[in-house]
């Protein structure tokens, strides 16, 4: 575990980190995309961060690519690409900047090292990692191509940069279905997560066998307690997230991926909406949706809610935490994770 406190006072010696109203009013503009959920009084503690970092990310020529599930003040503060996991790979192949700070979890930070290997990509904490890419090993892929010879393995991008390796391709939870749809085989192999598996299967033509990993944020979600929240908030749009059990996704009125989810309230404008994932989703978009009253269960991810502020300054101002991929491993893993993209792309029209 990261110990903070040698970091902490490097960090006062070098920064004025005090809360600050001053550096608050200096940076009032970047506050009002998050007014509805953060009082202007906290924003004082995290605004000497966010002007620290900003100057570093100049003179280190970083960039920031933070997932939906990061916190308003990472989210709307510091990043300067948002977006679900298959946008922020796609936005890691377009990155000009020579040093790539990842604010989401391990995996994502290997595959913008496997898309971008002459850069340096900076994890804030390179401990936030995932429970569905922790329940999987090449070995298990190993096992499944057993189990179902010929069958062809869509491992999800939630996954270390060995098990990409060892799959024909990645998907995320935008394109599992057109990527199961495309493959050359009756059968598919979908690893690890067994709730998209079991989501797409119910959508797709094809056989679809899966892996039994599970993410520990979406799969405590049940039938129950959406029909609960549906009790107590008449009218309430529900939308979930594809990694919920299939019976969660029965009760939805959407189910998408982190930006699907965005997109969909943004365009319906529910007068009440539940997002059925990572409870900071709902923070970020609140602020540009001041008509929609979000009911918020907030189930928070433990490995994304390891990055903070405090933990991004240090990465840069440090350059510690540099995420390194095996070249052997990275040349396969590059090709599962740009055959995605380019199928992608392909049946997007683009
Ligand atoms: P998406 O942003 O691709 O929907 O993924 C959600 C997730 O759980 C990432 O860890
Ligand atoms: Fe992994 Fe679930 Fe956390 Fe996403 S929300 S990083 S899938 S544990």
């Amino acid at each position: 575990m990261l110990d903070l406190s040698p970091i902490r006072a490097e960090l006062a010696a070098q920064y004025d980190l005090s809360p600050s109203l001053a550096a608050a009013e200096a940076t009032r503009h970047i506050h009002a995309r998050m007014a509805r959920v953060m009082p202007f009084p906290d924003w004082a503690v995290y605004a000497p961060y966010v002007i620290a970092i900003e100057r570093l990310k100049r003179e280190r020529n970083a960039v920031v690519l933070a997932h939906n599930y990061m916190t308003p003040e990472i989210y709307h503060g510091i990043a300067d690409v948002v977006g679900d996991s298959l946008q922020l790979a796609i936005r890691a192949t377009e990155v000009e900047a020579e040093v790539i700070v990842q604010c989401g979890v391990h995996f994502m930070a290997e595959t913008s090292k496997i898309l971008n290997p002459a850069k340096t990509v900076l994890m804030p904490d390179l401990e936030a990692g995932c429970s569905l890419a922790e329940s999987i090993t090449p070995a298990g892929i190993a096992e499944m191509r057993a189990r179902f010879p010929g069958a062809p393995v869509v491992s999800y991008v939630n996954t270390t940069a060995a098990v990409k390796a060892a799959s024909d391709i990645c998907c995320t939870s935008s394109n599992a279905l057109q990527i199961v749809e495309a493959m050359d085989s009756d059968t598919v192999i979908m690893t690890p997560d067994q709730y998209l598996a079991k989501n797409v299967a119910a959508q797709s033509t094809k056989r679809v066998v899966w892996w039994e990993g599970s993410c520990i944020v979406h799969e405590r979600y049940t039938p129950e307690d959406l029909r609960d929240y549906r009790r107590h908030e008449p009218g309430v749009a529900i939308i979930a997230h594809p990694e919920c059990p299939p019976e969660v996704v029965a009760e939805a009125d959407y189910t998408g991926s982190t930006s699907g989810i965005i997109d969909w309230v943004t365009r319906h404008r529910p007068a009440k909406a539940m997002l059925v994932t990572e409870c900071s989703m709902a923070a970020n978009i609140a602020d540009a949706l001041p008509e929609v009253d979000f009911v918020r269960p907030c189930n928070a991810c433990p490995y994304m809610k390891k990055i903070t502020l405090e933990k991004v300054l240090w990465s840069l101002h440090s350059m510690t935490g540099q995420v390194e991929v095996d070249p052997a491993v990275a040349v396969p893993a590059r090709r599962a994770v740009q055959r995605m993209i380019d199928l992608s792309r392909q049946l997007a029209g683009g």
